[in-house]
């Protein structure tokens, strides 16, 4: 395991967007984290280098079969000029659960960190601080094997880059439409929805392309077995509060385990509501709906960190919640969560 980072600064700068231009992930950094892997030296040439693009020849196996894994986090800069990661140990521990379900090598979550934060340190002056802004870090992994062959890489890249980001939704938090997909699934139990893998992202753009036409923003994902049960939202973890009860599906195996989904538990039950992570049912929010019982839903990630939703079109119905406008609890777990995260809310759980 390697343990030192060689550092190679870039001779030029980039120049830097406008903070109020931003969009999600278009702009890069001056920097990224490089290194690889191999079954002799384990993880090795662990590197900040220039951001630059990568050659590869095209038997490379990243080309075919899709054995690849991501994370996603931000940092925040203070008003004192401190620089801030929210829960960075949670992504670790998520990759390398992604990375055992797709067989590629364990990293070591603690020296991720450290370059990380150097890597962080290096580009800081790229952290915007405008209001909704952040920087996204992209950590990923990809198979380096020159092979065709149906099998685990023998060698990997594991890399970081970072991106200027401005709200994930152009509006910011605004109630979206989401349309309750019945013909196309995400994950089924047993698969790979709960790693963080590039596959089921690309399987879900069909059914996200044909509801945007609908004039829906995302889909509502039911389970991939009987298609009933809810599990996720365009790509991300789903809250409702029904009657009182905020409720999330539970964590079955086809879904992800959002790092903004576990904090969000964690803040409702320390303010006293009642929270269950359960099966839930389409049908059980459609009844909840009929009998004026449904209050709130919203989607949490941390792309968007909190997403309302103000509308489903569900067997050729539209329900909407809450007059379509954003509520009280997604405004508080916004408000709340940003303020850990940009430093300017006290943060009692040590985030
Ligand atoms: C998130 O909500 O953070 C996501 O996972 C979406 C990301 C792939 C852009």
């Amino acid at each position: 395991m390697t343990t030192k980072i060689d550092i190679t600064l870039s001779e030029t700068k980039k120049e830097k967007p406008e903070s109020g231009q931003l969009e999600f992930g278009r702009v890069f950094t001056d920097h990224m984290f490089v290194m690889d892997y191999s079954p002799t030296k384990g993880w090795h040439d662990a590197r900040i280098t220039p951001y630059e693009p990568i050659s590869l020849n095209p038997s490379s196996m990243v080309f075919h079969y899709g054995q690849t894994v991501f994370e996603g986090l931000k940092a925040y800069r203070t008003e004192d000029d401190k620089v801030l990661l929210f829960r960075p140990e949670k992504n670790m521990q998520r990759l390398n659960l992604s990375n055992e379900r797709l067989c590629i090598p364990q990293i070591d979550g603690d020296f991720v960190i450290e370059a990380l934060k150097q890597l962080v340190a290096i580009d800081k002056d790229w952290i915007p601080t405008a209001e909704g802004t952040s920087l996204y870090i992209r950590p990923f992994i990809i198979p380096t094997e020159y092979y065709l062959g149906v099998a685990p890489s023998k060698f990997y890249r594991f890399m970081i880059i970072l991106s200027p980001v401005g709200s994930y939704y152009k509006e910011g938090i605004h109630p979206v439409k989401i349309f309750v997909e019945n013909q196309y699934v995400r994950a089924v139990a047993g698969g790979t929805g709960k790693a963080k893998t590039g596959g089921n992202y690309a399987s879900s753009l069909k059914a996200q392309e044909e509801a945007s036409k609908k004039g829906y923003s995302q889909v509502l994902w039911l389970d991939g077995v009987e298609k009933k049960y809810i599990e996720e939202v365009g790509s991300m973890n789903i809250f409702f509060k029904i009657n009182g009860e905020v409720v999330t599906p539970e964590l079955n195996g086809s879904i992800l385990e959002g790092v903004t989904r576990n904090s969000i538990l964690k803040m409702l039950s320390h303010w006293g509501m009642v929270v269950s992570e359960r099966k839930l049912s389409m049908e059980e929010v459609y009844q909840a709906y009929k009998q004026g019982l449904l209050e709130e839903a919203f989607g949490t990630g941390t792309a968007a960190v909190i997403s309302p939703i103000g509308e489903f079109y569900y067997n050729d119905e539209k329900i909407t919640i809450n007059d379509g406008e954003t509520g009280e609890i997604s405004k508080k777990l916004y408000d709340t969560l940003t303020g850990i995260q940009k430093g300017t809310h006290e943060d009692i759980f040590n985030w």
